[in-house]
Formats: structure tokens, sequence, C-alpha cells
């Protein structure tokens, strides 16, 4: 059985979230996500994330496409969780190329071509101007 983990925040789950799950399942037969916990992303400068951990997490569950579903916690929790759970692939976005080729050493990194003209920061930039009553 081939096992492939993937990492995000999830935070408004839109369609590019759900391209990347589905192209990360297509690459193995169980796939991992790992949803990042509200303080690691606070701790790495993401301070504008709009939905709390559960609802980050249920939205990925509700894809359906997500065989286990994880907490990144803390730095260096990728390597852990890839001997944990015995994983064959790793794989995100292509925003990431090559930030992650150090996990070449545990597992095979793939990264899959993200998906044009959608973000969660797109979309939370958007609920804020309908908020503010100025929305183009
Ligand atoms: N992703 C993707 N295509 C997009 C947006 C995200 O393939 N248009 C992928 C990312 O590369 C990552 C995963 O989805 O592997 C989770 O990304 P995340 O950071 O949660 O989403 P973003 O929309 O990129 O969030 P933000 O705008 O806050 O950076």
């Amino acid at each position: 059985m081939v096992k492939v983990i993937t990492y995000g925040t999830y935070d408004l789950l839109h369609y590019g979230h759900i391209k990347l799950l589905e192209r990360a399942k297509g690459l193995g037969d169980y796939l991992i996500v790992g949803v990042t916990a509200d303080d690691f992303d606070k701790n790495r400068g993401k301070i504008n994330v709009q939905q709390s951990l559960m609802e980050r997490i249920e939205a990925v569950r509700a894809t359906g496409l997500a065989d286990k579903i994880i907490v990144e916690e803390y730095e260096g929790q990728k390597i852990d969780d890839i001997r944990r759970y015995d994983v064959d692939i790793f794989t995100v976005g292509s925003d990431w190329v090559g930030k992650f080729d150090y996990l070449n050493e545990y597992c095979k990194v793939v990264y899959l071509p993200r998906t044009e003209g959608i973000s969660s920061s797109e979309v939370r930039s958007k609920q804020c101007k309908l908020r503010m009553g100025f929305a183009a």
C-alpha cells in the first residue's frame, strides 16, 4: 500500500484545496492530511486564518478524500510523521517547490501544480471587502 501525506491550513476550503487533495490521493492508496494547529500558523506568521482548527478539520473530512487527518503542531513534525506512519510520498502544491527537498531523505517528494487563480488569502480579502460594503 502506497501511503501519501500532505499538509496545509485549509482555511475557508476552496476548489484549489480539493484539487490538491484529489491529486494527492491519486498518487497512492492511503492519504494522510496534516492540518496546521492554530498556534503553529500564528508562530509562522500566518495570523489572519478565519476558521478554527476544528472547522478546518471538518472541512477536510467532508471532502471524503482523507483516510486519516492529523494535526501539525511543531516544526520538524513532518519527519516524525513520515517515520511514524511509514509514508512513501510527501506532496504539497508547487508554491512550495524546493522547500521540502530535505524530506527526500525519508520518502519521495512530489510538488503538484498549484491551481491558478484561487487561494485562502484571496477568499479572505473578498470576504473583508464584502463586509466593508465595497465589493468589486
Ligand atoms: N493549493 C493548491 N492550489 C491553490 C491553493 C492551495 O494546490 N490554489 C495547495 C497548497 O499548495 C497546499 C494545500 O493546497 O499544498 C494547502 O494550502 P493552504 O496554504 O492551506 O492554502 P492557500 O489557499 O495557499 O492559503 P493562503 O492563501 O493562506 O496561503
